[in-house]
């Protein structure tokens, strides 16, 4: 009896769901060489694991849910890669654009896009306008983004009204930089989860990042999935976050 009351009250026990997951997607190469298959196998086996985890955010209450896709490093890599994930990228956006507006899932693209093929292009507006009013989960893919261009773009931004006069530069705050960034709007990550062992944050999300709780899991991302997304959640619930004060 006294057993079964103990769990019942730890079940029971609020837990705090982060409200925006960030996720650094890392290690679908090293999934694909251990299985001697070529890197573009792993990265077709991570859009699996993209779809499982945006269910399960779904379903956790996640609010928010930002997914690394591409760095605006990543486009050294070499021609064929790069042309694979692009070809996957569309392949997303064709195959399960419909199946996000039924989730309710509105979609959110942040970085570079002026460097994304014409059609790409398109095809992320007009997915980004047919879920613009769903309201279940936004889910932010992170394309072409690095976290010190967006400053940059923002610096400029900036710099470009207070040269027309149309901002003064004391009343320059952090809410100012923060509206001039592409994630204007989107509360701050509570939760940054990287895959495949690598614990650093490889230019994603830096200002946005200042009191995020860091999960990091050996976990290849292609094997990531709803039971390990959940042990993410768990870790972020236990965290202690004090945002500099005395608690
Ligand atoms: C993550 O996996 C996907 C992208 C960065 C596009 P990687 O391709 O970086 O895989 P590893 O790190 O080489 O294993
Ligand atoms: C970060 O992974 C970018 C994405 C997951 C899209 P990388 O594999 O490119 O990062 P590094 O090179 O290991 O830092
Ligand atoms: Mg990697």
């Amino acid at each position: 009896m006294a057993d079964s009351a103990t769990s019942n009250a730890a079940v029971a026990a609020p837990r705090a769901t982060p409200r925006h997951v960030a996720i650094i997607m890392d290690g679908n190469g090293r999934w694909a060489k251990a299985r001697h298959l070529p890197r573009a196998a792993g990265h077709r086996k991570g859009m699996e694991a993209v779809r499982a985890v945006v269910k399960a955010a779904g379903k956790a209450g996640v609010e928010y849910l930002t997914l690394f896709g591409f760095s605006s490093e990543n486009w050294k890599r070499p021609e064929d890669e790069v042309k694979d994930l692009m070809g996957l990228l569309r392949l997303y956006l064709r195959k399960d654009a419909h199946d996000l507006h039924r989730q309710g899932v509105r979609l959110k693209v942040i970085g570079d896009r002026a460097r994304l093929a014409p059609d790409i292009q398109e095809q992320l507006a007009e997915v980004e306008a047919m879920t613009a009013a769903n309201a279940a989960l936004t889910l932010v893919i992170a394309i072409s983004y690095g976290g010190r261009d967006e400053l940059v773009r923002a610096a400029r931004a900036l710099a470009r009204e207070a040269a027309a006069g149309t901002l003064d530069p004391e009343a320059i705050d952090e809410a100012a930089v923060s509206a001039r960034l592409f994630t204007d709007g989107i509360p701050d990550p509570d939760l940054l989860v990287r895959t495949s062992g690598e614990q650093r944050i490889s230019n994603f999300l830096l200002w946005q990042s200042a009191y995020t709780e860091f999960v990091f899991v050996d976990t290849l991302w292609p094997d990531f999935d709803r039971d390990a997304f959940a042990a993410a959640l768990d870790a972020f619930g236990r965290r202690e976050r004090r945002y500099g004060a005395v608690v």
